[in-house]
């Protein structure tokens, strides 16, 4: 067909012809690649600020601080309390018996942990692996915010009472925060809560209750993406 009786046709039938302007192609591969510069720059500039951070006196005491690790680019956010005593030695989240159990929870949602990304609400060991205190998270969590603002992920899960409840600015308990979608951020991320592993390992009977939270997630997770998909 002639190009402009395909555009009549097109026009008879209310379809809006989309006419790519000169160079609109090579603008946009400019922009997504200054914008991907700038968030490696972004990256580098915030995993340097964290590894030397001494906002709290847990710098003292850590071995080395956690970052985060996986996919920046993931759909989904797994955010846990704080590095533990294997985390510490190693660098990386969530690495120990929990780390194992998380992982093998993963597998069974067939998202192989490469996949996503996983983050602390703190970035170093509270010695003993006690709670981290109000005055460790107010130092910390300026730095997850900004990791969240670079990953833009669709979900997070909240892994655990710890990150859920920092997450949120709540003292609600997790057997109330679960089984709800709740909003974080500015951006308003779809958030959904869950038990900790290392409760898993303390009582495997609630196991079940942790599945049934994955698959809320995975439902949710889905939805969003055929949302986003249709814009
Ligand atoms: N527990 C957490 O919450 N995070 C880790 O990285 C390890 C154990």
């Amino acid at each position: 067909m002639q190009p402009q009786r395909y555009a009549q046709y097109l026009e008879a039938l209310g379809i809006e012809l989309f006419v790519p302007r000169a160079g609109s192609a090579r603008a946009a591969t400019q922009a997504a690649t200054a914008t991907a510069d700038s968030d490696e720059a972004a990256w580098t500039l915030l995993e340097n600020e964290v590894r030397g951070c001494t906002l709290c006196a847990l710098s003292q005491s850590r071995t080395q601080t956690v970052f985060g690790v996986g996919n920046r680019r993931t759909e989904l956010l797994l955010v846990g309390e704080a590095p533990g005593a294997d985390e510490d030695a190693q660098g990386e989240p969530f690495v120990g018996r929990a780390g194992q159990l998380l992982n093998a929870i993963l597998r069974g949602m067939r998202w192989p942990r490469p996949t996503v990304y996983i983050a602390n609400i703190l970035k170093c060991r509270p010695p003993g692996n006690r709670d981290p205190s109000p005055e460790e998270s107010a130092c910390c969590t300026p730095y997850l915010h900004r990791q969240i603002d670079l990953i833009k992920p669709l979900m997070i899960l909240a892994v655990g009472r710890v990150a859920a409840q920092n997450l949120l600015a709540t003292e609600t308990p997790i057997s109330k925060l679960r089984g709800v979608v709740h909003h974080y951020g500015t951006r308003e991320t779809p958030l959904i809560a869950t038990y900790h592993p290392s409760y898993l390992l303390r009582s495997p009977g609630e196991k079940r209750r942790v599945w049934d939270d994955m698959k809320f997630l995975k439902a949710e997770l889905e939805k969003r993406r055929a949302a986003a998909a249709t814009g």
